[in-house]
């Protein structure tokens, strides 16, 4: 692999990998000390009287204790002040060329309002608050009134179906949804009110259902529940005190997928996931003054958190919200708007590009691209084809490309090269950020020291960004996190170290399968398959997949009530169930029937077997010889193509 040296003019912060190597060695020799020195980027009402604590085994961090700050001031009070008109957020709306320009004291103004609302319908610090939106700014006001007011934001992908959203709202025990009549996204429109109807039907809890009006159509209103945002925004002026949190309080929770059990509710606190979400965003985009940051992500997700709202906005940047897709109406869709803005810095996902990279260069031609800086990678493994095309095609050889590698549970990015400094090799997310520390275990827990290392990833110490508890099951926290590997954290992921002390992420270690940069957990999809009428059991793995990374291959075995029910229909039913159930985005890309899984004496499911198969390998399955009933393997090989 030939390194591909920085292309930018080297940055203001840390302008080469000697000066990288420097930070590196103070931050992680003095964590506390360096920590601290960011944090003064935000604003406290009142000082932290201790950088950090953590006592890992027990999963206990805490960041800048003692300290009084509020994201919301932090993101948009002290920059309305400093720089009212500076725009804060463009939003590009579904059609091309439509534009929004928010400044910074509209941003105040809309988002005071919005608390004000909140606070009359009884929402109060602590208490938690759903927001189930499409990506209109509303949902940046919203997330930012929570913050305002102490109320902790649960903001849910509106791809997610009602039943999803259902055991969301009940997990956080959301009083309060925030949604919009319907969402726009591409040539489609999507009945988002109706969802949250079917969602909170017979729930006592949700008291107040706020509707933004998106687009034209009525949606059924009940009274005393639902209310038009906009009637509601009517009533309150904008000025909304502020609530000062402690560092420590939580901020939000995001619900992400695990290996086990239903979504957890990852919970994220105000002072170390802000000082980090702002660090990182200014280290890893190399942001200078004039910057037009744009990450097409959705805010459902961390990175939408973290890169389109919290980072961009507490540093003061202008942030671009992208509400369609990446090919609508065409493949040049992300190049348009770039030249259209102005775009200096781009932020996507491996998915994403593969999904323009088919239509050519051409669409990428049309555009100047002459603004963009630094393009960003983010979610999953980018293959080097892709990450060369992104380079050289996109960026036309003259842009600084970042392959960031993190985790919801992370708050941030962690290991990524910085533009300017870091010599790249296409694949690679190369090294850790100041203050990180990777390091790899072999399965024994064994830490595996020096380069030209594979094993499991885990984290030593903490970052401010760090996780620090699942919503209501602390234990769980532990359990997932820190029990596996004593005195780290384990991120699930599996990871090569190379002679260079290059990061090479391969993937996922656990049944987490990350299909299109969204993350899944293979136990979900089986029990929403399970529970339809027609299934016994179902088994659920990933397999490679050219546009989506990883595609989604289940093995059912059906009832024999419902044998004589024709493969295909019976597959579309099951394909549809789950959709239903969880989300399109989780939908089998092949449902194969079987009569038998491949399952040892003790009954577990031996999924390394249907991994090969569901990747048409008919070699090298090793070890067979736990299995309760070997002549499974040969019928799962001879049916092997026979699925829809
Ligand atoms: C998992 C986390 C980070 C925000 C979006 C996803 C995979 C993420 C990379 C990358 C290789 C990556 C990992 C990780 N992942 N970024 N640059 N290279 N893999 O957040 O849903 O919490 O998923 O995404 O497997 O564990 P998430």
């Amino acid at each position: 692999m030939i390194p591909v040296k920085p292309v930018i003019a080297a940055s203001a912060q840390i302008p080469s990998i000697e000066h990288y190597r420097a930070i590196y060695r103070e931050s992680v020799a003095e964590p506390a000390a360096f920590w601290s020195e960011q944090a003064q980027q935000l604003t406290w009402f009142h000082p932290p009287h201790e950088a950090m604590r953590a006592d890992i085994p027990r999963g206990d961090v805490a960041w800048f204790a003692g300290g009084k700050l509020n994201a919301a001031y932090n993101c948009v009070d002290r920059h309305a002040a400093a720089t009212p008109d500076k725009v804060a957020i463009i939003w590009a709306g579904n059609e091309p060329g439509d534009y929004r320009r928010i400044t910074y004291a509209e941003l105040l103004g809309e988002v005071g309002r919005l608390a004000n609302v909140l606070r009359a319908h009884g929402v109060r610090k602590g208490d938690r608050v759903c927001i189930y939106l499409p990506m209109i700014p509303e949902v940046a006001f919203a997330m930012l009134a929570c913050a305002r007011i102490g109320a902790v934001h649960s903001v849910v992908f509106a791809g997610f179906s009602a039943d999803a959203l259902r055991e969301r709202i009940l997990d956080a025990d959301c009083r309060l949804v925030i949604t919009a009549n319907e969402g726009l996204r591409g040539p489609k429109s999507i009945p988002l009110k109706a969802t949250v109807d079917e969602a909170v039907e017979g729930l006592e809890l949700v008291h107040a259902v706020l509707v933004a009006r998106r687009t034209e159509t009525n949606v059924s209103m009940r009274t005393g529940r639902d209310y038009w945002l906009e009637d509601q925004l009517a009533r309150h002026r904008s000025a909304a005190p502020i609530e000062w949190m402690d560092s420590e309080d939580p901020l939000f929770v995001l619900y992400t997928s695990g290996s086990t059990g239903k979504p957890k509710g990852v919970l994220h606190t105000t002072g170390g996931y802000l000082v980090y979400a702002a660090y990182t965003h200014r280290q890893v985009f190399d942001l200078r003054e004039g910057d037009i940051f744009f990450c097409a992500a959705d805010a459902g997700w961390i990175t939408g958190h973290s890169y389109i709202v919290y980072g961009p906005l507490a540093n003061g940047a202008t942030t671009v919200m992208f509400e369609s897709l990446p090919t609508y109406p065409d493949a040049g869709r992300y190049w348009q708007i770039v030249d259209d803005l102005a775009v200096t810095i781009f932020y996507t996902a491996p998915t994403a590009i593969r999904a323009v990279m088919r239509a050519g260069d051409e669409p990428v031609h049309r555009s100047s691209r002459a603004s963009l800086r630094v393009l960003g990678s983010v979610g999953e493994p980018i293959n080097p084809e892709v990450w060369t095309w992104y380079h050289d095609v996109v960026g036309a050889g003259r842009c600084a490309v970042v392959d960031t590698w993190w985790q919801t549970e992370t708050g941030g990015i962690l290991i990524s090269p910085l533009p300017g400094a870091t010599p790249c090799k296409p694949g690679s997310a190369t090294l850790p950020l100041p203050g990180v520390q990777p390091v790899l275990v072999d399965d024994e827990g064994a830490e595996l020291e020096g380069n030209g290392v594979s094993g499991n990833l885990c984290l030593a110490g903490t970052w401010p960004g760090q996780a620090r508890t699942i919503l209501g099951d602390h234990q769980r926290f532990v359990d997932t996190y820190f029990a596996r590997f004593p005195g780290y954290y384990f991120t699930g992921d599996g990871c090569r170290r190379d002679e260079d002390g290059y990061y090479w992420i391969t993937g996922r270690v656990d049944d987490v399968i990350n299909v299109a940069g969204h993350r899944l957990g293979t136990a979900e999809i089986e029990s929403a398959l399970v529970a339809h009428a027609a299934v016994a059991e179902a088994a659920v793995v990933g397999f490679p997949h050219d546009l989506k990374g990883t595609g989604i291959h289940a093995f059912v075995i059906i009832r024999a009530e419902y044998d004589a029910w024709p493969p295909g229909e019976l597959a579309g039913a099951l394909k549809e169930q789950v959709r239903r159930v969880i989300s399109p985005i989780a939908a089998p890309d092949r449902v194969q029937i079987v009569s038998a899984l491949p399952k040892t004496r003790s009954g577990k499911i031996m999924r390394r077997i249907l991994r090969m198969v569901a990747a048409g390998r008919d070699d090298g399955f090793g070890d067979t010889s736990t299995l309760a009933d070997p002549s499974v393997v040969d019928e799962l090989l001879a049916a092997r193509k026979d699925h829809r």
